[in-house]
C-alpha cells in the first residue's frame, strides 16, 4: 500500500520537557512558520517550513493555516463519561453531590442504549475540545465501558477507560460484589485492553466505595495483566477523609490505604490529591505514581486548592484532569485558565508554558504514554490540534497585541475553549472539523 503523507503548515509549538526541570526556555519547540508531516498515522517530520518543503515531493498535500497554531492533542487524565448529563449541579459538596446527583445519573447507564448514547456524545465532546487522549471512568454497569471503547475504537483513539468497582457505601442499584466485579473487569479486560489504541484501568471508584475484599482483587487483577492502569479519587474533600479514617482506622492515611492493597505504581492515577501531605507526595512519587490535577473541579465542589509546587518538590508525575461532572468544562484550556487562578490564590504562578506542559507532555507522562503521544516529535502518533487564532472576535482582537508565543498562548489559555479547536487530528485523521 502506498504511503499517505500530507503535511501541516502553521505556527507549531510542543512541550520537550518539564519547566520545573529544565527552566522554561528549554521545555519547549517553536517554529513561528512550522511544518509537520504525517505518515500512516505517525508524524515523520517537523522542522520549519522553510527548510522541510525543499524535501518534500511535490505531490504531497500542505494544509496551510496562516492563522493558527498546531499543538499536541490535548490529555484528560480523569474524567467520567457516565457524568455527562448531570455536569454542572448545583450546591453540594463532594459526598452530598454524589448521592444527589451522580449516583442518579450513572444508573442509566445499566440500558445499553442509553451507553451508547452517551459515549457517543461524550467522545464528541471530547474531540470538539481538542482531547485525543483522556483516562476515564465508566459507571459501575460494563455496559459503560463497552460504549466507550466501541466507539473510540472506530476512530482508531488512543483512550484509556475502566467499569467502576464499587461494593459498598452506594445505592443498591449501582454496586457490584468484590467478585463480580472482579470478573466483570476481566472480561473487559481480556475484551479491550491492547486492542488497536486501547488501554484498560482497574477503577476502583474511592476507598469509602470499596471493601477490603473488592481492593484486594483490584490489586489482584493489576497482578494478573501487564501494563494494566489503575484509576481512583484520593484526598479531594475534608469530610471524605475523615471517612476513610473511620472505615480504614488501621491504616496511616488515605494513602496508606491504597499503599496497602498494592494499588501504587507507575500506571496509577490518582484523581484531586487536593490535601496530600509531603510524605505522601514523596510516596507516590517514589512508587512512579501519578495525580490527576482537577482545578474546575475542585473550585466547583469546594474542595480546596492542589498544592502543584508540593508536588513538583517531589517530582510527582501530574496530569490535568477535568473531571467531568464535578468538573465544569470538557475543555483542557478552560481548565488552565482555572489552574492559573488555584496557583494565583497561593501565591505562586503558571507560567504558559508548564501549563502547556501539563495538558500535554506532562499528562503522557503521568500515563507513561510519553514515547507515543504528547510531543510532535517524529516517530509518534499524529495527535494533535489546530487552533485558531480568530475563534472569536474578542480573541482576534487581542492575539493581534500579543509581542510573543509565550504571550499568545497564555492569551489562548484564558480567553480559549473548544471554539479555539478548528480540527483535531487522531493518528493523522481528521476527527473533528469546527
Ligand atoms: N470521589 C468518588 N467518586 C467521585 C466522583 O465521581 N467525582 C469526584 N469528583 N470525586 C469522587
Ligand atoms: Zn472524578
Amino acid at each position: 500500500m502506498p504511503l499517505t503523507r500530507k503535511a501541516y503548515r502553521a505556527a507549531i509549538l510542543h512541550s520537550i520537557a518539564d519547566p520545573a526541570e529544565v527552566g522554561i526556555e528549554a521545555s519547549y519547540e517553536y517554529f513561528e512558520d512550522g511544518l509537520l508531516v504525517v505518515e500512516d498515522g505517525r508524524i515523520s517530520a517537523l522542522g520549519h517550513a522553510s527548510e522541510l518543503l525543499a524535501g518534500l515531493p511535490a505531490d504531497v498535500q500542505i494544509n496551510h493555516y496562516p492563522d493558527a497554531l498546531i499543538t499536541p492533542g490535548f490529555i484528560d487524565t480523569h474524567i467520567h463519561l457516565p457524568q455527562t448529563g448531570m455536569v454542572g449541579a448545583y450546591g453540594e459538596q463532594l459526598l452530598d453531590w454524589l448521592n444527589t446527583y451522580t449516583f442518579p445519573c450513572e444508573s442509566q447507564f445499566a440500558d445499553q442504549a442509553h451507553a451508547d448514547e452517551v459515549a457517543d456524545i461524550f467522545i464528541k465532546e471530547l474531540l470538539r475540545n481538542g482531547t485525543t487522549t483522556a483516562l476515564v471512568f465508566g459507571s459501575v454497569h460494563p455496559q459503560s465501558v463497552n460504549a466507550f471503547f466501541a466507539a473510540a475504537e472506530k476512530l482508531d483513539l488512543r483512550m484509556i477507560a475502566g467499569k467502576v468497582m464499587m461494593d459498598r457505601n452506594a445505592p443498591d442499584y449501582l454496586t457490584d460484589t468484590a467478585e463480580s466485579g472482579y470478573q466483570e473487569s476481566k472480561a473487559l479486560i481480556e475484551r479491550w485492553h491492547g486492542k488497536g489504541r486501547l488501554h484498560y484501568a482497574v477503577t476502583p471508584r474511592f476507598a469509602p466505595t470499596s471493601t477490603p475484599e473488592q481492593l484486594t482483587l483490584a490489586g489482584k487483577l493489576l497482578t494478573e495483566y501487564p501494563d494494566l492502569y489503575m484509576q481512583t479519587h484520593i484526598s479531594e474533600n475534608l469530610q471524605e477523609i475523615e471517612w476513610v479514617k473511620e472505615l480504614f482506622p488501621e491504616r496511616k492515611g488515605y494513602l496508606d490505604v491504597y499503599d496497602h492493597y498494592q494499588l501504587l505504581g507507575e500506571r496509577s492515577v490518582f484523581a484531586h490529591g487536593v490535601h496530600l501531605c509531603d510524605d505522601e507526595c514523596a510516596r507516590l512519587a517514589e512508587t512512579g505514581s501519578a495525580v490527576a490535577f482537577c482545578p474546575t473541579s475542585n473550585f466547583f465542589l469546594g474542595s480546596g486548592l492542589f498544592n502543584l509546587p508540593m508536588a513538583e518538590k517531589h517530582k510527582l508525575n501530574v496530569g490535568l484532569g477535568t473531571d467531568v461532572g464535578g468538573g465544569t468544562s470538557f475543555s483542557l484550556l478552560q481548565t488552565l485558565n482555572e489552574a492559573y487562578k488555584v496557583m494565583q490564590l497561593q501565591g505562586a504562578r503558571l507560567s504558559p508554558f508548564k501549563s502547556l506542559y501539563l495538558a500535554t507532555l506532562g499528562g503522557a507522562r503521568a500515563l507513561r504514554l510519553e514515547e507515543r503521544i504528547g510531543t510532535l516529535h517524529p516517530g509518534t502518533d499524529a495527535d494533535f490540534v489546530v487552533l485558531d487564532y480568530h475563534a472569536t472576535p474578542l480573541l482576534s482582537y487581542r492575539l493581534k497585541q500579543a509581542n510573543s508565543i509565550a504571550e499568545t498562548l497564555f492569551v489562548l489559555m484564558t480567553l480559549g475553549d473548544d471554539r479555539t479547536v478548528l480540527q483535531t487530528y487522531s493518528a493523522g485523521q481528521p476527527v473533528h472539523q469546527r
